[in-house]
C-alpha cells in the first residue's frame, strides 16, 4: 500500500517552484492532486502530464488566492473534483522588495492578502468540510525562515510569514480535537523563480551560500520530501510545529 493510498491533496500555487515539486512528490507517494494557480497555462499542463505519467490523477483549478472568496471557492471545487480532500498544502506566496518607507498600500495588501488572508480562508473552508464530513485533515503552510529571522527590505513579507507562524500555532491547538493537524514548513534559500534576481547575480548568490552551513542553495525536492513526511501518517503526532528546511541558515552563528 502506498503512503497516500486513496488520498487527495490540494497544492496551491503549484504550476512551478516548490508547489510543483510538492505536488509531484505527493503523487509519487500515491496521492491524487488538485493543482492551482491564478491561471492555467503550459506549465500547469506539464505538471499534470508528469503526475499522470506516475499513474495518479491531477486536475488544475484556477483561483486568485489573494481574495478570500476565491480561496474558499477553491476548496469547494477541490472537494467536488474527486469527491474528497485529505491534505491542504497552502503554498502560494509572493514577495515584494522595497525600502520600508517606500512600501505602497497596494503592495502591502497584495503580500498580506496572498500570504496570510488567502491561507486563513482556504483553511477555514477546509476545516468546515472536515467537520461536516467528520473526517481528519492535514494542513501544511509554506512559511519561510522569515517567520523567524529578519529580512530587511521585505517588511510585508516578514509580517505575513510571522503571522503565519502564529496562525499555525493557534489552529493546531483549536483544531486538534477534530484530528486536524496544522504545521509550517519554512524553506531557506531555494532555487525557484521567486529568487530569479538572486540566482542571476553570481556575487550575491555566493555571499548567500557562504552564509548557509550546508553551503548550497536548497532544491525544491528538499522541501517536498519534508512536506510529504508531514502530510503522512508518519507525522500523526506532529502539529503546531515549524520544520525549517534551510541548510542550517536560521540558527547559523560563527565567530569570523
Ligand atoms: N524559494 C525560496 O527560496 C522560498 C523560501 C522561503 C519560502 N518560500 C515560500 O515558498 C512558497 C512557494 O514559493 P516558490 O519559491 O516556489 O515561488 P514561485 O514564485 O516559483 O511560486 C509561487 C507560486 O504561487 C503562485 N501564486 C502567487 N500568487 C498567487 C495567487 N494570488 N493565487 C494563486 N496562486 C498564486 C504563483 O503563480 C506561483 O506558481 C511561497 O509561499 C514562498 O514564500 C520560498
Amino acid at each position: 500500500m502506498s503512503r497516500f493510498q486513496d488520498k487527495v491533496a490540494l497544492v496551491t500555487g503549484s504550476s512551478q517552484g516548490i508547489g510543483a515539486a510538492c505536488a509531484l512528490r505527493l503523487a509519487k507517494d500515491g496521492c491524487d492532486i488538485i493543482l492551482n494557480g491564478h491561471k492555467f497555462d503550459e506549465r500547469g499542463q506539464e505538471v499534470i502530464d508528469q503526475i499522470e505519467a506516475l499513474g495518479r490523477k491531477a486536475t488544475f483549478v484556477t483561483a486568485d488566492l489573494s481574495k478570500a472568496k476565491e480561496a474558499m471557492r477553491l476548496i469547494d471545487d477541490a472537494v467536488a473534483t474527486y469527491g474528497r480532500l485529505d491534505i491542504l498544502i497552502n503554498n502560494a506566496g509572493i514577495e515584494k522588495n522595497a525600502n520600508f518607507w517606500e512600501v505602497t498600500e497596494e503592495d502591502y495588501d497584495l503580500v498580506m492578502d496572498t500570504n496570510l488572508k488567502g491561507i486563513f480562508f482556504s483553511t477555514q473552508s477546509f476545516v468546515k468540510y472536515c467537520r461536516q464530513k467528520n473526517v481528519p485533515g492535514v494542513v501544511i503552510n509554506m512559511s519561510s525562515v522569515h517567520e523567524e529571522i529578519v529580512f530587511p527590505h521585505f517588511a510585508a513579507y516578514c509580517a505575513s510569514k510571522g503571522g503565519l507562524k502564529m496562525l499555525t500555532r493557534n489552529l493546531a491547538t483549536e483544531l486538534a480535537p477534530f484530528n486536524i493537524r496544522v504545521n509550517n514548513v519554512a524553506p531557506g534559500a531555494v532555487s525557484t523563480p521567486i529568487n530569479q534576481a538572486l540566482l542571476s547575480n553570481k556575487e550575491q548568490l555566493e555571499k548567500v551560500i557562504q552564509n548557509i552551513p550546508l553551503r548550497r542553495m536548497g532544491k525544491v525536492e528538499d522541501v517536498a520530501s519534508v512536506v510529504a513526511f508531514l502530510a503522512s501518517d508518519e507525522a500523526a503526532y506532529v502539529t503546531g510545529s515549524t520544520y525549517f528546511v534551510d541548510g542550517g541558515l536560521t540558527y547559523h552563528y560563527e565567530e569570523q
